[in-house]
């Protein structure tokens, strides 16, 4: 039986080194759980720290859409009680886990785009927008990949007409990849919880929400366990990844094998990572290399 303990990753793909990151963010959100807090305020600590890092495609290191110029970032929370807050597609905030948490105040569960900021704003959120040089750079490699066309870009994107769709005030002319950073934590009590928080994939059209904030698709917290996913959310979301691996585990299978069978729903082209926790055992799978850490 795990007493406490907590989950973290750092988005699939991300590179097994800043899994120094996951460390320090499994860590804080572990002393919550040694002074009793819960898993909610524990898996929050480290969505926070995370979104502040700067590496992770989460808050601070957001990437940019196709624009090269819009931020829109997708975070959630759910307990075991089904207690739920997200975002989705929110802008120039900082942390948008902690809109999240404000959201799961009030009778919605999602809020989305204008509305979420200015929600936000009424919450006192300052404005922030500062993307990263390592955003900028990640953006030019892969406006120069859609350029260059062929195998550098992902089949959907290679017969996807997005000059047609264009949905930027900027021109098409002026783009890969996806990660999330997420953690799931079981408390004292025996609470689970789940956080995700992501920049979104790229290429992205503007408004594009991914698996991050749709329950049951990149996260899902129920008696049985807490999970979360990251990689290519339209993909995710097709599966309904996070609450099929649930029901798995409420099944009976072990979390570790419920893991990597929803890992193995998946084709090798398409990334996709996942963590869980129960109160009887953890997991992390991945296709790619993925930073992570646990500490139960
Ligand atoms: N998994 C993150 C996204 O697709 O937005």
């Amino acid at each position: 039986m795990i007493t406490c303990g907590i989950v973290v990753h750092g988005g699939v793909g991300s590179p097994p080194a800043w899994a120094d990151g996951c460390r320090r963010a499994a860590q804080k959100g572990r002393s919550i759980l040694e002074r009793g807090g819960s898993a909610l305020d524990a898996v929050i600590e480290v969505a926070v720290d995370l979104e502040d890092d700067g590496r992770f495609n989460a808050g601070t290191g957001s990437q940019l859409r196709l624009d090269g110029a819009t931020i829109e970032m997708d975070a959630a929370l759910m307990t075991s009680e089904a207690r739920m807050g997200g975002v989705a597609a929110i802008q120039r905030v900082r942390n948008p886990i902690l809109v999240a948490r404000e959201v799961m105040k009030t009778p919605h569960v999602l809020l989305a785009g204008e509305g979420a900021l200015e929600f936000a704003r009424r919450c006192g959120f300052a404005d922030y927008y500062q993307p990263t040089p390592a955003v900028r750079e990640r953006y030019d490699r892969i406006r120069a990949a859609l350029e260059k066309g062929g195998e550098d870009v992902r089949a959907a994107w290679r017969s996807f007409d997005i000059q047609r769709y264009w949905n930027f005030a900027t021109r098409y002319e002026d783009l890969f990849g996806c990660d999330t950073i997420g953690a799931v934590a079981v408390d004292r009590e025996g609470r689970l919880a789940v956080a995700n928080s992501t920049g979104g994939a790229s290429p992205m059209l503007r408004g594009r929400v991914g698996d991050s904030p749709l329950v049951g698709c990149g996260f899902y917290a129920g008696p049985a366990a807490a999970v979360a996913a990251t990689g290519i959310g339209e993909e995710i979301i097709r599966r309904m990844l996070c609450r099929q691996v649930h029901d798995w585990i409420a099944q009976g299978e072990g979390i570790a094998r419920a893991c990597e069978r929803g890992i193995a729903q998946f084709p090798q082209e398409v990334p996709v990572g996942m963590i869980g926790i129960s109160r009887s055992g953890s997991a992390c799978a991945a296709n790619r290399e993925m930073a992570w850490a646990e500490i139960l």
